[in-house]
């Protein structure tokens, strides 16, 4: 006997190329603000976005649509690029995305790369001033308090206006902590700034290699940080080369990058470096850098 559900599975199996060539005509903009939606069905989503996910079905047909569009993404140019990736971190998904560290604050801030942090500050042994890059909505700061890191100065930097609106809301009665929405070249060429400790964490493998470079380059050359603590994912099997692309998470476009070749071109030696493997084929580099003539 055949089981409805059976049927069911096999209409929507015939089904997954119509979907594939509805995406490929779609406009970009509405399959980006498409592809970084959050389909947890603990948040509590617009009824569009309920509509959405009972059409598209959950998990699988997200995955097709997120290979339609990075099969888009590759074939841009690095300015086109550049341009999609920020016209994804201004909508709202990267919101729904952030607004998941405020939900559990305690399992978030016991994260590694905290540790690191508080290791860090107690080497350096004086209330620390912390540049963020990819800020979003200011969690790293909260798990910061929350882990007990005092800090003198905190700026951080992202290019999504409503996550920074939302930090300043969060922490207006912190006269040390500064938030700014600008492209984080535009904001390290602007500032005359410096800090103990730059922290980065899922971030720079959004960025592409030139961007990334330039980026480093310049934080050397101001000295804007003499130490970077940074937390990235790479694929194991692209670590030795230059950077190439490759799927973590799906959306927007992800660069596996050779970190320390990066770092070691701009004068950063590597502490404490714990590349580990997370799942087959895909690494987390946890690293403190330290600035060779700092
Ligand atoms: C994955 S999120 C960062 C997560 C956060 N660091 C954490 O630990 O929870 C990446 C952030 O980088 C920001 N971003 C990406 N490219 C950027 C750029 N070129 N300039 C400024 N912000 C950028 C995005 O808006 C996004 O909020």
């Amino acid at each position: 006997m055949v089981s409805i559900k059976s049927i069911i599975k096999t209409v929507i199996y015939l089904l997954k190329p119509a979907y594939a060539i509805l995406f490929r005509a779609m406009p970009l903009k509405l399959l980006l603000y498409l592809a970084g939606m959050d389909f947890g069905k603990d948040l509590n989503h617009p009824l569009r976005h309920k509509i959405l996910f009972l059409l598209l079905g959950g998990s699988v047909h997200l995955d097709l649509l997120k290979k339609v569009l990075k099969k888009r993404y590759c074939k841009m140019t690095l300015s086109e690029r550049r341009i999609c990736n920020e016209i994804f971190w201004q909508s709202g998904s990267s919101m729904q995305w952030a607004q998941r560290a405020f939900n559990d604050p305690q399992r978030r801030c016991n994260h590694s790369s905290f540790n690191l942090m508080v290791t860090l500050y107690k080497r350096v042994g004086r209330p620390v001033s912390v540049l963020e890059l990819g800020c979003t909505n200011g969690g790293t700061l909260s798990c910061l308090q929350l882990r007990g890191v005092k800090v003198s100065k905190y700026c951080g930097v992202d290019i999504s206006g409503d996550n920074i609106n939302k930090a300043k809301l969060r922490f207006e009665k912190h006269n040390n902590a500064e938030f700014v929405k600008k492209d984080f070249i535009e904001y390290l060429n602007s500032t005359n700034d410096f800090f103990d400790i730059l922290f980065v964490r899922w971030t720079f493998f959004y960025l592409d290699q030139e961007y990334l470079e330039e980026l480093i380059h310049i934080i050397s050359r101001k000295g804007i940080a003499k130490r970077i603590l940074v937390f990235e994912t790479h694929s194991t099997s692209h670590y030795s080369k230059q950077s190439v692309l490759f799927s973590a998470c799906g959306v927007p476009l992800e660069y596996s990058h050779n970190y320390p070749s990066i770092f070691n071109k701009q004068n950063y030696r590597i502490e404490n470096n714990s590349s580990r493997e997370v799942k087959k084929g895909i690494s987390i580099f946890e690293a403190v850098l330290i600035h060779s003539l700092g």
